[in-house]
């Protein structure tokens, strides 16, 4: 039987890497750029994430070349997270904390494809690590979701 072909597996990886980099970008500028007192809560909880969204990236990047792919360097990484540019006002935590909702549920779908994906070409242990890191991501939306019901209420 012929070995399956790496295809959209790896094409989901890198579309993961890409995303996971973009994210730790903007949530790094956001950690630090929002400001005032209803801000530090969300800063602290942005820049413990930075770090495990760093862990998923690595993940991603030696997975990428165990499969035989090659992990991008900055000049090839496509990216296009409009809805989590630092805002010009920097009090808007409310359109930081939508703007992670959106990176997460994005992050989420993604993953979801690839584990879809790692079924037809055979490939569980990219499948494994889409699970874990899907949980992880699952927890991070859960978790802004509950920021954005107190903020839209005051
Ligand atoms: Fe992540
Ligand atoms: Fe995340």
């Amino acid at each position: 039987m012929a070995k399956p072909k790496k295809g959209k597996v790896l094409e989901h990886l890198i579309q993961a890497y890409t995303m996971e980099c973009e994210t730790i970008l903007n949530y790094l500028a956001n950690s630090v750029m929002l400001d005032g007192v209803r801000a530090e809560e969300i800063k602290s909880s942005l820049a413990a994430d930075v770090a495990e969204e760093l862990t998923h990236a690595t993940e991603l990047a030696k997975r990428i070349k165990q499969v035989g792919g090659r992990v991008p360097g900055s000049l090839s990484l496509d990216f296009g997270q409009k809805v989590l540019q630092p805002p010009k006002d920097t009090t808007d935590v409310t359109g930081v904390i939508k703007g992670v909702i959106a990176a997460e549920q994005a992050a989420i779908d993604n993953y979801k494809k690839c584990i879809k994906a790692c079924e037809q070409e055979d490939d569980y242990v990219s499948q494994d690590l889409c699970i874990r890191t899907l949980a992880d991501e699952e927890g991070h939306l859960i978790q802004f979701k509950g920021f954005l019901k107190e903020y839209e209420k005051r």
